[in-house]
């Protein structure tokens, strides 16, 4: 079974997915992490972000890896070509290339390949922008998670200063989130959207937990709906 969950940056889609998959005994992929494990390759190898067909070969090309602490459905980490870029993907740097590089439609292909491969092994809550649209639009729960631009913001903010990666000014943070929904909403591959089946949660001003407990109902009821046809 597939639960997909999508929306924009900050929204709280990691946090809850990896929750979900907890609680559900599923396992759970970030495939933004994915996407900025190329972006990270790019500027390494100096790839230029507007160079779609060699951002593709890259993309095609390179080996994946999420690193799973025995018995944890949560990755604690992800390697690109046997580089652990687990830190080095969430800088400000790879915030700023992560969206060209998603925009590019060879790249796209070769991650919704790996993503439909990965998740056909078994049951997966997967997080990222276009899960219910176009990777798995057959997934048995979708859910589309947003949250107002400023509590995005305020939120990343407190994340950036627990992990120590990544800004703590608040202005650049909200900017920096404009832009991104603005990149991945209007792009023509796979945009930001919702799929017209998914569930709309607005998690602002809400207590994490509510939202974890609502997904794991809707999910329990997926499946007893699926096994019941
Ligand atoms: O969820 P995140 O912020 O780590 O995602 C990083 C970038 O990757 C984000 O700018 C949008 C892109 N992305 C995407 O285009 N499609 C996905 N399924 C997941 C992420």
């Amino acid at each position: 079974m597939i639960i997909a969950i999508d929306g924009p940056a900050g929204a709280g889609k990691s946090s809850v997915a990896r929750a979900c998959a907890k609680k559900l005994g599923f396992r759970c992929l970030d495939t933004g992490a994915m996407y900025r494990a190329v972006a990270w390759l790019a500027v390494q190898q100096g790839v230029a972000v507007t160079d779609e067909e060699s951002l593709g070969a890259l993309a095609r090309s390179a080996s994946i890896v999420f690193l799973h602490d025995e018995g944890d459905p949560v990755a604690r980490g992800i390697t690109i070509n046997g580089h652990d870029v687990t830190k080095a993907i969430r800088t400000p740097e790879i915030d700023k290339a992560v969206s060209p590089v998603s925009a590019a439609g060879p790249v796209r292909e070769a991650m919704t390949e790996q993503q439909r491969r990965i998740g056909q092994g078994g049951d997966y809550v997967i997080e990222g922008r276009d899960i219910g649209t176009v990777v798995f639009p057959d997934a048995e729960l979708k859910i589309f998670l947003t949250a107002t631009n400023e509590e995005r913001a305020h939120r990343r903010v407190r994340q950036n200063a627990d992990t120590g990666v990544g800004s703590i000014d608040y202005a650049e943070v909200l900017a920096d989130i404009i832009r991104r929904d603005e990149a991945d909403s209007s792009r023509g591959n796979a945009p930001l959207a919702a799929a017209a089946d998914a569930k709309l949660i607005d998690s602002t001003g809400t207590y994490i937990e509510d939202i974890i407990e609502n997904i794991c109902v809707l999910a329990n009821l997926a499946r007893a709906d699926g096994k019941a046809r």
